[in-house]
């Protein structure tokens, strides 16, 4: 999800301007920053509804997710008709594209909201989607994938650094032998490299979105405050992460039986580096 590490095109465009925020101002100021033990643990329980979509809405683009979803084919490599689980697969939009190109998608998503979004983009013998905690798949799926895929920095949610480890043994236990994991996401030496402690852009052409973020570095843990003000509606509330760099998210992911192959900047075919703001890792589960 975004965290900082890039622009959103709202900003790009030049529409929203540090100088049109006056009327918003202070709800930008750094005091509005909560005391970092503040308990919301289980914040992604309930933050990806209708407002999380309103609050990345420049950043959802159906090109881009085009661009994206032929990127992970490139890197699969896998012939029609293999099986792909996206978790979480949020509102569907890589998943219904993945099947849309031939293979046999699984979705997976605890939000009722986004999954509701994600099956009226349409659902077939080759394309559903189940709500679940990400920290318990399906039983059922043992050894079933050929490729998992976690994806837009859908991970380190848990207050428990163990729960980010049971998400990842899930994934080993659902991979084939020899079964490929794609991980994208924020790159904590990337993020830190150019931290933006404040942000600000407008959705749907009504709404000024702001985050103000800290990050403790202990816990490598990013508070982000969201606040939005629209005309239909304003409010505030804040969301949690658990940023990995490529080498702790490697030995994690080493430790449960995925060997990781390569390392790019992105979405990009450049291979990582520390400025890096994302980081896209393929992994492979060990025979
Ligand atoms: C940043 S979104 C990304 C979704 C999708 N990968 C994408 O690229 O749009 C993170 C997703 O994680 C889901 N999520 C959060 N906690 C979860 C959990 N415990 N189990 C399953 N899904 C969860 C949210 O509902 C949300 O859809």
């Amino acid at each position: 999800m975004g965290i900082g590490n890039r622009e959103s095109k709202a900003r790009k465009g030049g529409s929203s301007r540090p100088r049109d925020l006056k009327p918003h101002a202070r709800s930008f100021t750094a005091q509005s920053i909560p005391d970092s033990q503040f308990p919301i643990p289980e914040w992604w329980s309930s933050y990806f509804d209708a407002h999380y979509l309103l609050e990345y809405q420049p950043i959802f683009d159906l090109g881009q997710d085009r661009r994206e979803v032929a990127r992970l084919i490139d890197l699969l490599g896998l012939p029609a008709g293999s099986r792909v689980l996206d978790v979480p697969c949020g509102q569907g939009r890589h998943a219904h594209l993945l099947a849309e190109a031939g293979f046999d998608v699984d979705g997976l998503d605890l939000s009722r909201d986004l999954l509701e979004r994600a099956r009226a983009r349409g659902t077939g013998p080759t394309l559903r989607y189940t709500r679940a905690d990400m920290r318990r798949l399906p039983a059922r799926w043992t050894a079933r994938f050929d490729a998992v895929v976690n994806l837009f920095t859908s991970f380190g949610f848990f207050l428990l650094p163990s729960d980010d480890q049971r998400v990842v043994a899930e994934w080993t236990r659902v991979l084939k032998p020899g079964g490929v994991l794609i991980w994208h996401g924020g790159n904590r030496d990337g993020v830190m490299r150019r931290f933006l402690t404040r942000d600000w852009w407008l959705a749907d052409g009504d709404t000024m979105v702001g985050h103000e973020r800290s990050f403790d570095a202990l816990s490598g843990v990013l508070s982000i405050r969201s606040t939005w003000r629209g005309r239909k509606s304003s409010g505030e509330r804040e969301h949690r992460i658990r940023l990995y760099s490529a080498t702790h998210l490697a030995d994690l992911l080493a430790r449960n039986g995925l060997v990781v192959e390569m390392a790019f900047d992105g979405w990009s075919d450049r291979t990582l580096t520390r400025k890096s703001g994302e980081m896209l890792l393929v992994a492979r589960k060990e025979h």
